[in-house]
């Protein structure tokens, strides 16, 4: 039996992973089970929406109750639901911000609201407590290519992000098109550790203007292009140099927006979040260009990176400590 009062279960339903947590206190991870549909997706070359809320709700109820075993408590433990009413998938929110409506319903305990991108920055401080405030965020996901300026918990300024497609979803089509299998970006990091990332000239678009957006659209369509007229002349792609090109392409930009915006602001410290930040090269690109500027860069582990309930319990533990919590009129967003 466990004498805390500051067990926190985090629901992460958004997209393609059903993942319910168990967090003790700020750090004690005690359980994050993650149930992933990827297999069932890889099929499509991406994710099915009305598939993904139908798995959900198949899984929901078994991911919890092994959340709660590995943690070896009662779901009576609890102290706190922490659920994520946005932005995301509506089918696939509804399953988790429901079933995170009815524990805390049942149990009287406080229902906690954390938007998914929030959650993504917390997954940092699973393993860290010892980030400042204020920070720059970059959030680059399936879903979201962001940069925040985030002032404290609940006080977050976007200063930049994508006009059209997000550098992950960009990876996961290209990855597509290429017949490279889903999802896209580690299968295009592997394949670009043998390649030459100089060997091609891909777009960098928005580069030089002045402002922290991001495009990554005319970057897709490039790639496409090359790859058609190759094809048209019948001349030989080599894979790995094409898969390192193009993903130098972005990370260059994410690099160059991001400490410009570090440096801009005079806030010498970015955390990064979201899937493609799972990236070694981008990670070590990053590294690289932020020690010039005496800027630290932090990062969750890579398990951590894509969608999971641990940083969204992180994320409710510490808005809980804060008194930020939600009735039950929560309701889902999908942008
Ligand atoms: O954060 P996430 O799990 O879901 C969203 O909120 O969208 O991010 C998924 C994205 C996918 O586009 C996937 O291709 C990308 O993260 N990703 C990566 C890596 N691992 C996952 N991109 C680049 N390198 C990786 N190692
Ligand atoms: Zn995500």
């Amino acid at each position: 039996m466990i004498n805390n009062t500051n067990i926190v279960m985090g629901i992460e339903t958004s997209c393609d992973e059903t993942s319910i947590a168990i967090l003790e206190g700020e750090n004690k991870l005690l359980s994050n089970i993650i149930s992933s549909q990827m297999e069932i997706h890889e099929k499509y070359g991406g994710i099915v929406p009305e598939i993904a809320s139908r798995k959900h709700m198949e899984l929901i109820m078994i991911t919890c109750k092994e959340a709660l075993e590995q943690a070896n408590i009662n779901l009576t433990d609890v102290n706190g639901i922490a659920v994520v009413p946005g932005p995301g998938l509506k089918g696939s929110l509804l399953v988790g911000l429901s079933f995170g409506k009815a524990i805390a319903y049942a149990l009287k305990k406080p229902l906690i609201g954390v938007n998914h991108i929030e959650g993504h920055i917390f997954a940092n401080f699973i393993n860290n407590n010892k980030i400042e405030y204020p920070f720059i965020s970059l959030i680059v996901s399936g879903g979201h290519t962001l940069l925040m300026l985030v002032d404290n918990i609940g006080k977050y300024r976007i200063i930049g992000s994508t006009r059209d497609d997000a550098a992950g979803e960009v990876l996961d089509k290209i990855s597509k098109y290429l017949n490279l299998g889903y999802p896209g970006g580690p299968a295009i990091e592997r394949l670009a550790e043998t390649g030459r990332e100089s060997s091609i000239y891909f777009p960098r678009p928005l580069f030089y203007s002045n402002d922290y957006d991001f495009s990554f659209s005319g970057l897709k369509t490039a790639v496409i292009n090359f790859v058609i007229n190759k094809n048209m002349l019948r001349e030989k792609i080599d894979i790995n140099n094409l898969c390192a090109s193009f993903q130098m392409a972005i990370i260059d930009t994410l690099k160059h927006k991001a400490i410009s915006a570090a440096r801009k602001f005079n806030i010498p410290r970015i955390v990064l979040g979201g899937g493609v930040t799972a990236n070694q090269k981008l990670r070590n690109e990053l590294l690289k260009e932020a020690s010039k500027y005496g800027i630290e860069i932090f990062y969750p582990p890579k398990n951590l990176c894509t969608d999971n309930g641990a940083m969204i319990a992180c994320a409710g533990y510490h808005k809980l400590k804060a008194g930020l919590i939600e009735t039950f009129d929560l309701e889902v967003f999908t942008k």
